[in-house]
């Protein structure tokens, strides 16, 4: 048996913001538990639901030494599916409205404490990883403070660490003196083959370059960050652990995401009965939101961060455009002042066409990947993307642009052969998604058989975990053998 420990901000049923939340509550639960007993650290947030914080239970506390101060540490603990789940309780780090985005430096500080704090309690609940696998920029200390002072200690010795990368964009990057000072860390930590990126200090490369082995969240991103473009300033640093570095797909969770028993959705469907059955959702959803009601207008559906990595400076640029045609939009999300006014702009101007909806909503996520017919996503670019899979999974057909894992989870349509499961451009061009769009539609029009053919091919692909698990519990292998 090898222990594993997920060390990570935000995992669902606890506290989500995207997609890194879906992977850390599903992924665990589909590693072979007869040989991996992996279990998950991650912060206490005020902002977590009442609910899943009265499923916890309090297990202990101590004083750890942290910015020149000795910290409250709690310990708490819950189990879900099996699976043991530890958070991290201080009132002054967690007490925030939502986990992240207030002050950038004290987030930097915030972070770099539960790094340290998830390490401090593995004596404490008794548990010693083969492997910590780390997740995105928030636990990029947790590697560097592993090699630099945890291992002198003999429970530690020997543990290995893996840095999975969900979104480069994010590096947690702040001065160097300062983060210095937070840290405690030697002088000779901030030197640029270890945390210092052009002169600051780089939470994420800290991860980086003291992990074992690291990750992300496609082949294709794997690959992209490789190069200037994608690479954040990183990529010097990518190609040369080339080696360390390989791209796992994503998967969902097949029963939190099922269309035959979805509790969110009024219909029930599957891939047999979609023909019939799936119309109704969208049926209700235009009654529900205010839309025109007509079976036949093609609905697409977006539901989305509103951030500029997602893409909609090119919805923006021909969205009048696309609404002179016989489609309807249904947008769900927040983000970006500037893109959330933008689908206000647009649902005011077309009334019975666009449907935005700011805010945010498992339940009405979920309707909007029953009722669309097709789900738009024309990143800038996509570690992975969970959302197309979603739509996948209920038979809406995701236009998308190639980047990512949005190239490696959506085959383009190709009508000579009769096959693939969405559409999808290369450049990023809004006349070029608009074109795509407008494919999109002129099938769905005026071929409705290829339209329900691409469904019928599109239910049938599998993006549950089980393939993307072996290749983890692959690398756990090849990392401690
Ligand atoms: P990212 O992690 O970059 O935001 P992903 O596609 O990997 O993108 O994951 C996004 C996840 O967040 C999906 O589960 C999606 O359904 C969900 N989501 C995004 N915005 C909202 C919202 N406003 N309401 C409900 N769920 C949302
Ligand atoms: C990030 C990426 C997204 C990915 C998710 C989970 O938020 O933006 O593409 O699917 O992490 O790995």
């Amino acid at each position: 048996m090898k222990n594993i420990l997920f060390v990570a901000s935000e995992g669902v049923p606890f506290i989500k913001t995207g997609g890194l939340a879906d992977v850390v509550g599903s992924l665990p639960r589909d590693i072979d538990s007869r040989y991996f007993d992996v279990r998950i650290i991650m912060p206490k947030y005020a902002c977590m639901s009442q609910k899943v914080k009265d499923q916890m239970e309090y297990v202990s506390n101590f004083y750890m030494d942290f910015h020149w101060k000795q910290e409250y540490v709690g310990i708490f603990h819950s189990q879900v599916n099996g699976i043991h789940y530890y958070f991290i309780d201080n009132e002054f780090y967690f007490s925030g409205m939502k986990p992240y985005g207030d002050d950038p430096k004290f987030e930097i500080e915030r972070f770099a404490f539960f790094s340290k704090a998830a390490l401090s309690i593995l004596p404490v609940i008794d548990f010693r990883p083969d492997i910590i696998h780390c997740h995105d920029w928030q636990t990029g200390l947790v590697p560097v403070y592993l090699k630099e002072r945890f291992q002198a200690n003999d429970f530690y010795r020997g543990i290995k660490a893996i840095m999975t990368i969900h979104n480069l964009k994010f590096q947690g990057r702040w001065d160097k003196k300062e983060v210095q000072d937070i840290t405690g860390l030697p002088d000779y930590f901030f030197t640029p083959d270890k945390l210092e990126m052009y002169g600051d200090a780089d939470m994420l490369k800290g991860g980086m370059v003291f992990a074992d082995a690291i990750t992300t969240v496609s082949e294709t991103y794997a690959e992209e960050i490789k190069t200037t473009f994608y690479g954040e300033g990183l990529d010097g640093l990518l190609r040369s652990r080339t080696n360390d570095l390989r791209g796992i797909v994503n998967g969902i969770d097949y029963e939190d995401f099922n269309p035959t028993t979805d509790r969110f959705i009024e219909y029930q469907y599957d891939e047999i009965n979609f023909r019939k059955e799936k119309i109704k959702n969208k049926r209700a959803l235009q009654k529900e939101l205010g839309l025109a009601e007509d079976d036949r207008t093609m609905m697409i559906g977006i539901v989305s961060r509103l951030t500029d990595q997602k893409g909609f400076d090119l919805i923006s640029c021909v969205m009048d455009e696309l609404c002179q045609d016989a489609v309807q939009f249904v947008i769900l999300g927040t983000g970006t002042e500037q893109y959330e006014n933008m689908f206000r702009h647009f649902a005011w101007k077309y009334g019975d066409k666009v449907s935005a909806n700011i805010y945010y909503s498992e339940a009405m996520s979920h309707k909007i990947y029953a009722a669309s017919d097709a789900f738009l996503m024309p990143s800038l670019f996509e570690p992975c993307g969970l959302s197309q899979l979603m739509a996948l999974r209920y038979g809406t057909l995701p236009i998308v642009r190639e980047t990512g894992g949005l190239k490696d989870t959506v085959e383009p349509y190709n009508k000579y052969e009769g096959t693939g499961t969405g559409f999808s451009f290369l450049n990023y061009n809004a006349h070029e998604m608009m074109r795509t769009v407008r494919d999109a539609e002129a099938l769905y029009y005026d071929n409705k058989r290829e339209w329900n053919k691409m469904i019928d091919r599109a239910m049938a692909v599998d993006f549950s975990w089980k393939v993307s698990a072996s290749k983890y519990q692959e690398m756990y292998d090849w990392l401690r053998p």
